[in-house]
Protein backbone atom coordinates (compact mmCIF):
# COMPACT_ATOMS: atom_id res chain seq x y z
CA UNK A 1 0.00 0.00 0.00
CA UNK A 2 1.32 3.29 -0.88
CA UNK A 3 2.48 5.66 2.06
CA UNK A 4 -0.23 8.54 2.36
CA UNK A 5 -3.35 6.75 0.98
CA UNK A 6 -6.31 5.39 3.19
CA UNK A 7 -6.63 2.03 3.94
CA UNK A 8 -8.94 -0.44 1.57
CA UNK A 9 -11.65 -0.70 4.24
CA UNK A 10 -10.92 2.35 6.58
CA UNK A 11 -12.81 2.05 9.87
CA UNK A 12 -14.14 5.30 10.20
CA UNK A 13 -14.70 8.17 8.20
CA UNK A 14 -17.46 9.33 5.76
CA UNK A 15 -17.29 11.12 2.16
CA UNK A 16 -14.72 10.88 -0.41
CA UNK A 17 -11.21 9.02 -0.18
CA UNK A 18 -9.01 8.40 -2.58
CA UNK A 19 -7.17 4.93 -2.57
CA UNK A 20 -5.33 2.30 -4.55
CA UNK A 21 -7.09 0.05 -7.30
CA UNK A 22 -7.81 -3.27 -6.23
CA UNK A 23 -8.56 -6.50 -8.57
CA UNK A 24 -11.93 -6.34 -6.91
CA UNK A 25 -12.76 -2.82 -8.20
CA UNK A 26 -12.47 -3.77 -12.00
CA UNK A 27 -16.20 -5.10 -12.52
CA UNK A 28 -17.40 -0.92 -11.31
CA UNK A 29 -14.27 0.66 -13.30
CA UNK A 30 -15.06 -1.45 -16.02
CA UNK A 31 -18.94 0.52 -15.48
CA UNK A 32 -17.24 3.48 -14.75
CA UNK A 33 -14.79 3.53 -18.24
CA UNK A 34 -17.90 1.93 -20.55
CA UNK A 35 -19.77 5.23 -19.76
CA UNK A 36 -16.92 7.30 -20.30
CA UNK A 37 -14.86 6.35 -23.18
CA UNK A 38 -16.49 5.27 -26.54
CA UNK A 39 -13.08 2.66 -27.21
CA UNK A 40 -12.92 1.69 -23.64
CA UNK A 41 -10.22 -0.80 -22.34
CA UNK A 42 -11.39 -4.73 -21.22
CA UNK A 43 -11.82 -5.77 -18.10
CA UNK A 44 -8.14 -7.98 -18.93
CA UNK A 45 -6.37 -4.82 -19.38
CA UNK A 46 -7.28 -3.09 -16.08
CA UNK A 47 -6.53 -6.57 -14.57
CA UNK A 48 -3.51 -6.83 -16.65
CA UNK A 49 -1.97 -3.82 -15.30
CA UNK A 50 -2.70 -4.07 -11.63
CA UNK A 51 -1.18 -7.61 -11.61
CA UNK A 52 1.90 -7.43 -14.41
CA UNK A 53 2.72 -3.50 -15.11
CA UNK A 54 5.41 -2.81 -12.60
CA UNK A 55 5.51 0.82 -14.12
CA UNK A 56 1.68 1.16 -13.15
CA UNK A 57 -0.07 2.91 -10.56
CA UNK A 58 -4.17 2.98 -10.42
CA UNK A 59 -6.57 5.07 -7.97
CA UNK A 60 -10.12 5.20 -7.33
CA UNK A 61 -12.11 8.04 -5.61
CA UNK A 62 -14.98 6.09 -3.29
CA UNK A 63 -17.48 7.42 -1.89
CA UNK A 64 -18.23 6.17 1.44
CA UNK A 65 -22.37 6.83 2.46
CA UNK A 66 -23.58 7.13 6.15
CA UNK A 67 -24.46 3.47 6.02
CA UNK A 68 -21.14 2.45 5.27
CA UNK A 69 -22.00 1.48 1.68
CA UNK A 70 -19.52 2.04 -0.80
CA UNK A 71 -19.40 3.47 -4.46
CA UNK A 72 -16.75 4.24 -6.88
CA UNK A 73 -17.18 7.59 -8.56
CA UNK A 74 -14.29 7.52 -10.55
CA UNK A 75 -10.99 5.69 -11.25
CA UNK A 76 -7.18 7.20 -12.91
CA UNK A 77 -3.70 5.40 -13.77
CA UNK A 78 -0.51 6.51 -14.65
CA UNK A 79 2.74 5.11 -15.89
CA UNK A 80 6.01 5.68 -13.55
CA UNK A 81 8.77 6.10 -16.94
CA UNK A 82 11.90 6.89 -15.74
CA UNK A 83 11.67 10.26 -14.03
CA UNK A 84 8.29 11.03 -16.34
CA UNK A 85 4.50 10.08 -14.87
CA UNK A 86 2.30 9.35 -17.89
CA UNK A 87 -1.39 10.09 -17.37
CA UNK A 88 -3.09 6.76 -18.99
CA UNK A 89 -6.59 7.97 -18.12
CA UNK A 90 -8.86 10.12 -16.10
CA UNK A 91 -12.73 8.92 -15.65
CA UNK A 92 -15.61 10.01 -13.38
CA UNK A 93 -18.72 8.71 -13.77
CA UNK A 94 -20.98 11.04 -15.74
CA UNK A 95 -23.81 11.53 -13.12
CA UNK A 96 -20.72 12.81 -10.50
CA UNK A 97 -18.86 14.89 -12.98
CA UNK A 98 -18.85 18.95 -12.04
CA UNK A 99 -18.37 18.08 -8.39
CA UNK A 100 -14.04 18.05 -7.99
CA UNK A 101 -13.99 14.48 -8.76
CA UNK A 102 -11.61 14.92 -11.52
CA UNK A 103 -10.05 17.06 -9.83
CA UNK A 104 -9.42 15.06 -6.96
CA UNK A 105 -8.09 12.09 -8.84
CA UNK A 106 -5.39 14.47 -11.10
CA UNK A 107 -4.29 15.37 -7.16
CA UNK A 108 -3.64 12.34 -6.34
CA UNK A 109 -1.91 11.14 -9.36
CA UNK A 110 0.44 14.39 -9.22
CA UNK A 111 0.73 13.34 -5.35
CA UNK A 112 1.81 9.89 -6.22
CA UNK A 113 4.23 10.71 -9.07
CA UNK A 114 5.79 13.31 -6.40
CA UNK A 115 6.46 10.56 -3.94
CA UNK A 116 7.83 8.07 -6.56
CA UNK A 117 9.90 11.24 -7.16
CA UNK A 118 9.38 11.81 -10.95
CA UNK A 119 10.32 14.87 -12.17
CA UNK A 120 7.42 16.09 -14.63
CA UNK A 121 4.07 14.55 -15.54
CA UNK A 122 2.99 14.13 -19.38
CA UNK A 123 -0.11 12.97 -20.91
CA UNK A 124 -2.42 13.20 -24.38
CA UNK A 125 -5.52 14.22 -24.54
CA UNK A 126 -7.81 14.15 -27.44
CA UNK A 127 -8.26 17.63 -28.92
CA UNK A 128 -11.99 17.96 -28.79
CA UNK A 129 -11.56 17.30 -24.68
CA UNK A 130 -12.05 20.68 -23.37
CA UNK A 131 -13.22 19.55 -20.34
CA UNK A 132 -10.30 17.39 -20.02
CA UNK A 133 -7.62 20.16 -21.00
CA UNK A 134 -9.15 22.68 -19.03
CA UNK A 135 -8.99 20.23 -16.09
CA UNK A 136 -5.04 19.14 -16.86
CA UNK A 137 -4.50 23.17 -17.22
CA UNK A 138 -5.65 23.61 -13.65
CA UNK A 139 -2.69 20.84 -12.58
CA UNK A 140 -0.38 23.49 -14.09
CA UNK A 141 -0.32 20.80 -17.55
CA UNK A 142 0.70 22.98 -20.68
CA UNK A 143 0.15 22.46 -23.90
CA UNK A 144 3.59 20.84 -26.13
CA UNK A 145 2.74 19.73 -29.13
CA UNK A 146 0.43 17.53 -31.11
CA UNK A 147 0.46 14.14 -32.03
CA UNK A 148 -1.45 13.95 -35.66
CA UNK A 149 -3.92 11.39 -35.83
CA UNK A 150 -3.08 9.88 -32.92
CA UNK A 151 -6.75 8.00 -32.04
CA UNK A 152 -7.19 5.12 -34.21
CA UNK A 153 -10.91 5.24 -34.11
CA UNK A 154 -11.69 8.62 -35.38
CA UNK A 155 -8.02 10.00 -36.29
CA UNK A 156 -8.37 12.49 -34.37
CA UNK A 157 -5.01 14.13 -33.15
CA UNK A 158 -4.10 14.58 -29.54
CA UNK A 159 -2.30 17.29 -27.82
CA UNK A 160 0.74 16.57 -25.90
CA UNK A 161 0.47 18.07 -22.31
CA UNK A 162 3.41 18.35 -19.59
CA UNK A 163 4.11 20.10 -16.19
CA UNK A 164 7.54 22.10 -14.87
CA UNK A 165 9.08 20.20 -12.29
CA UNK A 166 6.65 19.01 -10.09
CA UNK A 167 9.81 18.93 -7.21
CA UNK A 168 9.77 23.31 -8.05
CA UNK A 169 8.59 25.32 -5.44
CA UNK A 170 6.63 27.09 -7.92
CA UNK A 171 4.37 23.69 -8.28
CA UNK A 172 4.69 23.03 -4.69
CA UNK A 173 2.40 26.06 -4.23
CA UNK A 174 -0.10 25.40 -6.79
CA UNK A 175 -0.50 22.18 -5.32
CA UNK A 176 -1.35 23.52 -1.58
CA UNK A 177 -3.43 25.74 -3.09
CA UNK A 178 -5.32 23.19 -5.34
CA UNK A 179 -5.26 21.30 -2.06
CA UNK A 180 -7.15 24.01 -0.38
CA UNK A 181 -9.32 24.09 -2.83
CA UNK A 182 -10.66 20.98 -3.03
CA UNK A 183 -11.07 20.84 0.60
CA UNK A 184 -13.34 23.40 0.25
CA UNK A 185 -15.33 21.96 -2.89
CA UNK A 186 -15.83 18.64 -1.18
CA UNK A 187 -15.91 18.66 2.49
CA UNK A 188 -14.18 16.16 4.61
CA UNK A 189 -12.40 15.13 1.18
CA UNK A 190 -9.32 12.69 2.27
CA UNK A 191 -6.01 13.85 0.15
CA UNK A 192 -2.82 12.18 0.65
CA UNK A 193 -1.30 16.07 1.06
CA UNK A 194 -3.19 15.55 4.57
CA UNK A 195 -0.52 13.11 5.71
C1 LIG B 1 -12.65 14.81 -17.66
C2 LIG B 1 -13.41 14.33 -16.40
C3 LIG B 1 -12.56 13.25 -15.71
C4 LIG B 1 -13.61 15.52 -15.45
O1 LIG B 1 -14.22 15.01 -14.27
P1 LIG B 1 -15.13 15.95 -13.32
O2 LIG B 1 -15.33 15.22 -12.05
O3 LIG B 1 -16.32 16.42 -14.05
O4 LIG B 1 -14.12 17.17 -13.13
P2 LIG B 1 -14.22 18.33 -12.02
O5 LIG B 1 -15.61 18.47 -11.53
O6 LIG B 1 -13.14 18.09 -11.03
O7 LIG B 1 -13.86 19.60 -12.89
C5 LIG B 1 -12.51 19.86 -13.17
C6 LIG B 1 -12.37 20.95 -14.19
O8 LIG B 1 -12.79 20.47 -15.47
C7 LIG B 1 -13.41 21.53 -16.15
N1 LIG B 1 -14.82 21.18 -16.34
C8 LIG B 1 -15.55 20.25 -15.65
N2 LIG B 1 -16.79 20.18 -16.16
C9 LIG B 1 -16.84 21.08 -17.17
C10 LIG B 1 -17.84 21.46 -18.12
N3 LIG B 1 -19.04 20.89 -18.12
N4 LIG B 1 -17.51 22.40 -19.04
C11 LIG B 1 -16.28 22.95 -19.07
N5 LIG B 1 -15.28 22.64 -18.19
C12 LIG B 1 -15.57 21.71 -17.28
C13 LIG B 1 -13.29 22.76 -15.30
O9 LIG B 1 -12.09 23.41 -15.59
C14 LIG B 1 -13.25 22.15 -13.94
O10 LIG B 1 -12.64 22.95 -13.00
P3 LIG B 1 -13.57 24.01 -12.18
O11 LIG B 1 -14.75 23.25 -11.70
O12 LIG B 1 -12.71 24.50 -11.09
O13 LIG B 1 -13.92 25.04 -13.19
C15 LIG B 1 -14.82 13.77 -16.78
O14 LIG B 1 -15.48 14.73 -17.54
C16 LIG B 1 -14.79 12.44 -17.53
O15 LIG B 1 -14.75 11.37 -16.92
N6 LIG B 1 -14.83 12.52 -18.87
C17 LIG B 1 -14.81 11.31 -19.71
C18 LIG B 1 -13.45 10.66 -19.71
C19 LIG B 1 -12.37 11.62 -20.17
O16 LIG B 1 -12.54 12.37 -21.14
N7 LIG B 1 -11.22 11.58 -19.49
C20 LIG B 1 -10.06 12.38 -19.82
C21 LIG B 1 -9.26 11.67 -20.86
S1 LIG B 1 -7.88 12.67 -21.41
Amino acid sequence: MKAGYADPAPTEGRGLLLRTMLPGDVAEVMAIEQASFEAGWPATAFERELSQNQMARYIVAEQVALDSSRQLAGFAGLWLMLDEAHVVTVAVLPQLRGRGIGRLLVHGLIELARDSAMSVATLECRVSNAVARRLYAGYGFYEVGLRKRYYSDNQEDAVIMTTEELASPAYERRLVRLASHLQARIPGVRLMAER
